[in-house]
């Protein structure tokens, strides 16, 4: 086997060990295969065993399916317990932050405890999944790379908590950074635009389970902005890049010699991006109703 550097490498030697949360699907699944065909020690994070049979199914035997649900501390700790046993004293050269949930619905109406677990899966369990394996990570100066996205920089109407949820990793990703500079352990944020996952029809029937939730006055004022941006969203989705695509970009970020603190995956990202950047706020706001065919003024 031949390193990302040109290395080869024997069969007991590895790239160095990498955490990835979330990996029994989606951005994660694809990241955890791309890193065990490199010679990465891929330590996948799943909720459920035949998730990480499935996977195991797909990759080398060098991989270890670990089960970790980033909102319970107790898990937290039994994963980190259990990579920290298996490595010695070898430590961890990554950890990817990037099990996540969307939570969409009209914020005048969301249930509370709604928004409290989009941002528990989403912010908290990042930053608690992050403390628990710092330790391993300053024992080989490994790198933490926090999966984000370019509604991390632009939100839309609907999906405010998931947006909200990737503006904090925004700035919890920029605050880490800095404070891990003294011992060089870099932080980045990967910023993907559409990808094929399933979290697109997670995300519908976790939206449907809100709504009927809604009462009937949120129903009234919100249905047709609801069904618009379905429709919207589901135009979008049709054009997503692979998980592949992005799972280039977790390796970049892992083995550059200087990795960027941002790596925007995707021509929608970037757009999107800009225009964030660029735009004023109310031309901005104008823009994004058009596109989603929302009304402007009030119903
Ligand atoms: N797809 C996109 O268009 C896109 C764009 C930008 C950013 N992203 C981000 O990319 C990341 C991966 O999403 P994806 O698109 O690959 O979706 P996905 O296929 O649905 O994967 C999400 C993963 O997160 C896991 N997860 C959910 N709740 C968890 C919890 N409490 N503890 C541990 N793991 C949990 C899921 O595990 P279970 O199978 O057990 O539920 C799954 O493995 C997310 O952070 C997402 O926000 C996605």
């Amino acid at each position: 086997m031949i390193s990302t550097d040109g290395r080869k490498i024997s069969g007991k030697q590895t790239l160095g060990a990498v955490v990835i949360t979330g990996a029994s699907s989606g951005i994660g699944e694809a990241s955890a295969i791309c890193l065990d065909k490199l010679g990465y020690q891929v330590f996948a994070g799943i909720r459920k065993n035949t998730d990480g049979e499935q996977l195991r199914r797909k990759t080398s035997a060098r991989l270890t399916p670990l089960l970790l649900d980033v909102t319970d501390e107790a898990s937290i700790i039994a994963a980190a317990s259990t990579v920290s046993a298996a490595l010695n004293t070898v430590g961890l050269v990554g950890l990817v932050n990037n099990a996540g949930i969307t939570v969409a619905g009209p914020l005048e109406f969301l249930p509370v405890a709604d928004l409290r677990k989009q941002l528990e899966v989403n912010v908290i369990g990042q930053i608690a999944v992050t403390q628990a394996f710092l330790p391993l990570l300053r024992n080989a100066q490994g790198r933490v790379i926090n999966i984000g996205s370019d509604l991390g920089k632009i939100s839309t109407p609907l999906r405010g908590p998931y947006c909200a949820s990737k503006f904090a990793l925004e700035a919890l990703t920029d605050a880490l950074r800095m404070e891990l500079r003294p011992w060089s352990i870099e932080v980045c944020m990967i910023q993907p635009g559409i990808i094929t996952t399933p979290i697109w029809d997670k995300s519908i029937a976790l939206s449907e389970d809100i709504w009927s939730k809604l009462p009937p006055q949120a129903h009234n004022l919100y249905s047709s902005a609801l069904s618009a941006t379905i429709h919207a969203v589901s135009k979008l989705r049709k054009n997503g890049s692979s998980a592949e695509v992005v799972a280039k970009a977790v390796v970049q970020a892992l083995s550059a010699k200087k990795p960027k603190s941002r790596y925007v995956v995707g021509l929608d990202a970037q757009i999107n991006i800009w225009l964030s950047k660029i735009l004023p706020t109310r031309l901005l706001d104008k823009l994004i109703l058009q596109y989603f065919g929302l009304p402007e003024n009030p119903l």
